[in-house]
């Protein structure tokens, strides 16, 4: 007897601190969710978890800002959240919070365990307090200067401009969120979980799959970016990493420990131990207490987390090393991570609302659900940053959507209608017709059959592979199939001449939209109602109505059986017209213009800080991209009297042509610095406006090279 296998999907819980942009669903949503769809299509059986994130830094900061209490954040943006995801057509099986009670209390088992265990080692150090506020600084709420690209915004946990993974002690300058002021260390003990420790399994199940010397997984099913950080990790030196925080709003730290005060559980152990909390949730919900356990305890299932690249380490070094030294888990057999998708040229921010927000979409846009997710699968960040543009929004809406599938459909169910009285005709099985692949060579009915199931072979293998984008195109290369179908054998001609090649021909058609509306369920899920509407039939069952698809086909059955009657023809897509795409683009320009963030402005200079530093003209007289470095170019500056290698980050921005010959303000006196091996001797003066866009600062043209600027 084989054991049945099962999945337990997990998609990044949210913080519940704003609302949902376009970035977060090309990360870690609908990839998820159309895996999960389409696994239960063919019948699989699956549980699909996601929830709130509602603990930690990120809600507090946000409470700030609005001026009001985490409680009520937490349940603004879990409320909004949970309907956004309902309203794009994403269904988990429990959308939970990390909140409730029994995440807290499972999360606090997991620490008691581990405890129990000998896996924390305490350890007192200094960290940062802020006098002013009294508290001690959560990692968040310190701000300062990145010691490795020097970023000034970079987070005590982060700098996002090069994606380092920093401890607050390293930032230069460091700056209290709360306060503003400079915090001061002082000495405080916490549970650390040392990391270092697990290498030794950790690294083999990471390189080669494999666990307590067995086959894992196969580590090339994992993508390369995923790797290439996990690995980057490894080699970088695994570290003890503190697992609890001095916070006031969190997961409390088991009250029986001593010492647990005033401290409550690191927010990234607690969040993803809220996948299992949740699955809980879900068990007790199905009269099934217990069924939780079999998702995350049995070998039989495969765990999978769907997460943005920001996330890659809290699932594949640390959570994962949590559940091993807990014990009765199982680990994830894949962490399919994203990268991020760009709006318009820029980064999403939601600081500076540069984004399109999810729930405002499918207000300005109704009816467009599945506009959206086609659009945001075709371009899924999967392997490398993608791009969201307004323009090629409309265009892919129009000339895929509209011009290919919708037209097909169109045209199969309005010639039905129109020459059988809406009646699926006959076939005759051994009549040839034209083939749909090449023109003018004889095919027929068992053929076409026979293509629709291999590209429906593809879609499997690429959906298990999570490269989505290549999955939706072999949707539309059935749809296109179609199309060729009804060119090739041109049944508004044939009617007259041949009917029996028409009817043939016609039941194929809707064959193939039957198919259609299989497989473009777990991409697109409202269309996929409507096609079934069309050839009136009910909407299909989510749990294996694709696998009796794929079964009627292998045996030669038809979906669309002759003698039913179907649908009048209805409009799947419309062409977007060009004033719905500039308001759009309107919209989101508007958020440049109107509502710019200063910086505030910063402590006081004295006369002798300002001269210190060395200003000086100078003109840039060489520029070339650095390799392997996307935000930065390697300057040469003529300063009359010497010339100087600089590196800027401004690669973005600027191509090494566009550069060459400005006139620029170099801080000439900087200490130098290695960057990626170059080295800077010194930093070209930008200003940057709220989105971070970079602009040069010039001397009037023509100045002179060499000059103090005073
Ligand atoms: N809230 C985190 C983020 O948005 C993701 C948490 S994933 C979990 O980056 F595993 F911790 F739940
Ligand atoms: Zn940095």
């Amino acid at each position: 007897m084989t054991e049945t296998k099962r999945y337990m999907v997990t998609s990044a819980l949210p913080y519940a601190n704003g609302p949902l942009h376009i970035g977060h669903l090309a990360g870690a949503y609908l990839p998820a969710d159309i895996f999960v769809r389409y696994l239960r299509l063919m019948g699989e059986d699956v549980v699909f978890i996601c929830g709130s994130d509602e603990n930690g830094a990120a809600i507090t900061i946000r409470a700030k800002m609005e001026g009001t209490s985490p409680q009520e954040i937490v349940d603004k943006y879990d409320k909004l959240i949970g309907e956004t995801f309902k309203k794009i057509g994403i269904h988990f099986d429990k959308y939970h919070r990390t909140s409730s009670e029994l995440h807290h209390q499972t999360s606090q088992d997991f620490f008691r365990v581990l405890n129990k265990n000998g896996e924390f080692v305490k350890k007192t150090s200094e960290q940062y307090y802020d006098v002013e506020a009294q508290q001690f600084l959560a990692d968040r709420y310190i701000t300062g200067t990145c010691p490795k690209c020097n970023h000034e915004e970079a987070y005590g946990d982060q700098c996002e401009n090069c994606g380092s993974t920093l401890s607050p002690t390293e930032l230069i300058n460091p700056k209290s969120k709360l306060s503003g002021a400079t915090p001061e260390l002082r000495s405080t003990t916490h549970w650390y979980l040392p990391m270092d420790k697990y290498e030794e399994w950790l690294r083999p199940w990471i390189e080669d799959g494999t666990l307590n010397g067995e086959k894992h997984h196969e580590p090339n099913t994992w993508k390369s970016h995923v790797l290439g950080q996990c690995k980057s990790w490894l080699d970088g030196g695994l570290q003890a990493r503190a697992m609890t925080r001095d916070l006031s709003w969190g997961v409390d730290v088991p009250q029986e420990l001593e010492g647990s005060e005033g401290k409550k559980l690191y927010v990234w152990l607690d969040a993803p131990i809220g996948y299992i909390s949740a699955t809980k949730q879900w068990a007790i919900e199905q009269g099934e207490p217990d069924a939780w356990k079999k998702y995350w305890q049995d070998e039989n299932s495969e765990l999978v987390h769907f997460i943005g690249k920001d996330n890659i380490v809290f699932h594949c070094v640390i959570f994962p090393i949590i559940l091993k030294a807990h014990g009765d888990y199982i680990l994830p057999k894949n962490v399919p991570a994203n990268q991020f998708m760009n709006l318009e040229g820029r980064k999403i921010s939601t600081s500076n609302n540069w984004a399109i927000w999810v729930h405002e979409f499918v207000e300005d846009l109704p009816g467009m659900e599945d506009v959206l997710r086609y659009y945001m699968i075709k371009n899924m960040p999967e392997q490398k940053d993608s791009e969201f543009t307004w323009k090629s929004f409309q265009e892919a809406n129009d000339s895929e959507l509209v011009g290919n599938i919708a037209n097909f459909i169109n045209r199969v169910i309005t010639l039905t209608n129109k020459y059988y009285d809406g009646i699926v005709p006959e076939i005759d099985i051994n009549l040839a017709i034209n083939n749909s692949i090449e023109e003018n060579k004889p095919g027929n009915y068992s053929e076409e059959i026979e293509l629709m199931l291999k590209h429906l072979d593809k879609i499997d293998q690429f959906i298990k592979g999570y490269d989505f984008r290549n999955a939706l195109k072999e949707v539309m290369a059935i749809s296109d199939l179609g199309n060729r179908l009804l060119q090739f054998n041109e049944p508004w001609k044939k009617i007259k001449t041949e009917p029996e090649t028409v009817k043939t021909v016609l039941h194929l058609g809707l064959q193939i939209v039957g198919l259609l509306s299989g497989v473009s369920k777990p991409f697109l899920p409202f269309t996929s109602d409507k096609i079934q509407g069309l050839l009136n039939l009910p909407s299909l069952a989510e749990n294996g109505g694709l696998a009796s698809i794929k079964k009627s086909l292998m045996n030669g059955d038809s979906i669309v059986p002759s003698g039913h009657r179907i649908n009048k023809q209805q409009h799947l897509f419309s062409r977007i017209p060009d004033k719905v795409i500039d308001a759009q683009i309107e919209k989101l320009n508007a958020t440049l213009v109107s509502e710019p963030t200063y910086d505030p402005v910063k402590e006081t200079a004295t006369f002798d800080d300002f001269t210190k530093m060395d200003f000086r003209t100078g003109t840039i007289i060489e520029a070339e991209k650095i390799k392997k470095a996307k935000k930065l170019l390697k300057l040469t500056v003529d300063l009359g009297f010497e010339t100087r290698t600089v590196v800027s980050g401004i690669a973005e921005f600027y191509t090494p042509e566009e550069v060459l010959g400005k006139e620029v303000v170099l801080l000439a006196n900087l200490a130098p610095r290695k960057l990626r091996g170059v080295e800077s001797q010194g930093m070209v003066l930008m200003a940057e406006d709220a989105q971070g866009k970079l602009g040069f600062v010039s001397p009037e043209s023509g100045f002179g090279n060499g000059f103090t600027v005073r």
